[in-house]
C-alpha cells in the first residue's frame, strides 16, 4: 500500500485563505482605482524571463541575483528526445546549428560539449561498418550520451524576483516608445526571492508596482509617482506611514563618491563585519544598508553623497522636494537609504509602516535613467516603485488588531462593506440564506437565489434538506443578514418568510416586494 504523504507548502510560500483573501482583493481593488485616478494602466507580465534580463537589469552582485533567484534551465523542444546510435551524427549538426544560432546558450561549456561530441561521432563512423560493435564503439556511443547530459540546451530561465525589468523589456519589445510619452503602467502579481523566510519576508510574495516609461525626467514625476503611493496608503487608511527619500547621484557624480566611500571604508576595515568588508570592494555603497549595531558609529562618519552631487543632481534634488511640498507629502531625507538593485539613479525612496518588526519596508523605488537604453532600448528615463503586498496587509491586520474599534471603519473604506480581520469574525456573511425544505420548495429555492444573485445579493443555498432549525443555526454562523424561509406554505400561498438575523424578526412578503425590501435593506447595512 502507498503511504500516506503530507504535503506542506514549501518553506517560504503559503496559502492565502479567506477570509483574509477579501482584504487581499479589496487592497489590490483600491490600487486598481487609485492608479488609474493618476493615468496609469495596468500591464501584466510574465512569471519567468530569461535570467541574464534580470542580472543585467538589477546587478550581478546584487543579492537577489547572486543567491536568491530560483533559476533553471529550460528545454528545447527540437531537442528533447535522446536520439538512437545511429542518429547521433544528425543530432550533432541540429545541436551546433541552433547553438551558432544563439537558441543554447553560448556557453564554454555548451561548445566543448559539441566539440567533443563531434570528435566521438567521427571516431564512431571511422570504424569499419563490416566490424562488430567493440567495446571502443559503446566508449563511444557512452561519452557522446554524458556530453549530451552535461550540456545546458534551453535557455537559463528564472522565476521573476521583481517586475521592473520585465516592464521595460516589454517596453522595448512592444515598440511602446511610439506611443506618447510618458507611458504610465502598474502590475501586481507574485515574485519570487530565495531568501530566509521570516514575518514579512517570504518566498514568494507580492508585489503591486508601477512604473514611468519615456518623456522627461522632470522632478514633478518622480513626486507625482510618490504622492500616488501615498494616496494609496492613506486611502487604505495604513498606520505609521514613514517617507524617506535620497538622491543617490547619476553616472557622473556617483562613481567619484563610491570610491571616495571605499578609500573611507578601507581605512576602518578592521573594524567591520564580514558582509561590509566584502561590500568595500563589490559595492560600497551597500555598507550604508548595514543593520549591525557596532557598525552604526562608524557609518555615521562617513562622507555622504549629498555633499558630493554634481550640479545636476543637486538641483533635481531639490526641485523633487520642493515638488512634494507643494503636493503636502511629507517626508524624510535619509543619506544611507541606497536600495540593493543596481539600476536607480538620483531619486530614491522607502515607505515603512507600523507593525512590521525588522522587515518595515512596505514600499521601494526610485528612478532608473538609463535601463531600457541598457537592456538594448532606445535612451528612456524611468522612475516607479514597488510595494510588498504581503507586508501591506499584514500592517493593516496588526493595526487593526491593535485598534479595534476603527476596524469596521478601516475595513469598510477598505471593502465597502465590514470585513472584520485579524481574530474577529469575518463579517462578509451572504445576505441571503434560503432555508428550504421539501421538493417542491427547492425548485421555489433554486428560482429565488437565481433571481437575488441576478439582482445583485449574495445568496447560500444549502444543497441538501435541513430542518428549519438547523438551517437557521447555519446561516447565523456564516454571518447571513437574512434568511428566507421556504416551505409548502411559502410555496402554495406565495408569501415567503424573510427572517432578519440581526434581531430575530419575521415577516411574510412575496417575490417581488421582497426584492424591493432587499434593495432598501441590504445597501442599507453596506
Ligand atoms: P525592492 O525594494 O526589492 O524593490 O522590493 C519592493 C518591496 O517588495 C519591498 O519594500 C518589500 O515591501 C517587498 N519585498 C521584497 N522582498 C520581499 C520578500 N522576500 N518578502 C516580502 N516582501 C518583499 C523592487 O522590487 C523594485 N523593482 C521596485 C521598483 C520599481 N523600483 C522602481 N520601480
Amino acid at each position: 500500500m502507498a503511504s500516506k504523504q503530507k504535503f506542506q507548502a514549501i518553506r517560504g510560500t503559503r496559502d492565502l485563505l479567506p477570509p483574509e483573501t477579501a482584504l487581499w482583493n479589496r487592497v489590490e481593488q483600491t490600487a486598481h482605482e487609485v492608479f488609474a485616478s493618476f493615468g496609469f494602466s495596468e500591464i501584466r507580465l510574465p512569471i519567468f524571463e530569461q535570467t541574464d534580463l534580470f542580472a543585467r537589469a538589477v546587478g550581478g552582485e546584487t543579492d537577489i541575483v547572486s543567491k536568491e533567484m530560483y533559476t533553471f534551465v529550460d528545454s528545447i523542444e527540437e531537442l528533447s528526445e535522446i536520439p538512437k546510435i545511429g542518429e547521433y551524427g544528425e543530432f550533432t549538426k541540429k545541436v551546433k546549428e541552433l547553438y551558432t544560432a544563439g537558441q543554447i546558450p553560448q556557453t564554454a561549456d555548451n561548445l566543448l560539449g559539441i566539440q567533443h561530441m563531434e570528435a566521438a561521432w567521427s571516431r564512431f563512423t571511422s570504424i569499419p561498418p563490416d566490424t562488430s560493435a567493440s567495446l571502443d564503439d559503446l566508449e563511444n556511443v557512452y561519452q557522446m550520451t554524458a556530453f549530451l547530459d552535461s550540456m545546458h540546451f534551453g535557455p537559463e530561465v528564472s522565476l521573476r524576483p521583481e517586475a521592473t525589468a520585465s516592464v521595460c523589456r516589454a517596453y522595448i519589445e512592444h515598440n511602446i516608445n511610439q506611443l506618447p510619452q510618458p507611458v504610465k503602467l502598474y502590475y501586481m502579481g507574485p515574485m519570487f526571492r530565495r531568501e530566509r523566510p521570516q514575518k514579512g519576508r517570504y518566498r514568494q510574495f507580492y508585489q503591486i508596482g508601477a512604473e514611468v516609461l519615456g518623456g522627461t525626467d522632470a522632478p514633478a514625476i518622480d513626486a507625482e509617482v510618490i504622492e500616488m503611493v501615498m494616496t494609496y496608503f492613506a486611502k487604505l487608511e495604513l498606520q505609521g506611514v514613514q517617507l524617506d527619500i535620497n538622491s543617490i547621484g547619476c553616472k557622473n557624480c556617483r562613481p567619484k563618491y563610491v570610491e571616495l566611500l571605499r578609500a573611507e571604508l578601507q581605512k576602518v576595515k578592521d573594524k567591520l563585519g564580514a558582509d561590509s568588508q566584502r561590500r568595500i570592494e563589490t559595492n560600497p555603497l551597500r555598507v550604508l544598508d548595514s543593520k549591525l549595531e557596532h557598525e552604526q558609529p562608524i557609518i555615521e562618519k562617513l562622507p555622504r553623497i549629498a555633499d558630493h552631487l554634481c550640479n545636476d543632481c543637486k538641483a533635481h534634488y531639490a526641485e523633487v522636494k520642493r515638488q512634494l511640498d507643494l503636493r503636502g507629502v511629507q517626508y524624510r531625507e535619509n543619506w544611507r537609504l541606497v536600495r540593493g538593485l543596481d539600476y536607480y539613479m538620483r531619486t530614491t525612496f522607502e515607505i515603512t509602516a507600523a507593525g512590521l518588526g525588522s522587515q518595515n519596508a512596505v514600499c521601494g523605488g526610485g528612478r532608473y535613467d538609463g535601463l531600457v537604453e541598457l537592456l538594448g532600448g532606445p535612451p528612456t528615463k524611468g522612475i516607479g516603485f514597488a510595494i510588498g503586498e504581503d507586508r501591506l496587509i499584514l500592517s493593516l491586520q496588526e493595526s487593526s488588531r491593535a485598534n479595534v474599534p476603527r476596524v469596521a471603519e478601516m475595513s469598510a473604506s477598505i471593502t465597502g462593506r465590514a470585513i472584520v480581520t485579524g481574530t474577529l469574525r469575518s463579517a462578509v456573511g451572504p445576505d441571503v440564506y434560503i432555508a428550504w425544505m421539501g421538493d417542491r420548495a427547492q425548485v421555489t429555492a433554486i428560482r429565488a437565489a437565481k433571481a437575488l444573485r441576478s439582482a445583485g445579493f449574495s445568496v447560500e443555498l444549502p444543497p441538501v434538506e435541513q430542518k428549519f432549525g438547523k438551517a437557521l443555526g447555519q446561516a447565523d454562523k456564516l454571518g447571513a443578514k437574512f434568511a428566507l424561509i421556504l416551505g409548502d406554505n411559502e410555496v402554495s400561498s406565495g408569501e415567503w418568510t424573510l427572517k432578519t438575523l440581526a434581531d430575530g424578526s419575521q415577516q411574510k412578503l412575496t417575490e417581488s416586494r421582497l426584492l424591493d425590501f432587499l434593495r432598501k435593506h441590504v445597501a442599507e447595512s453596506r
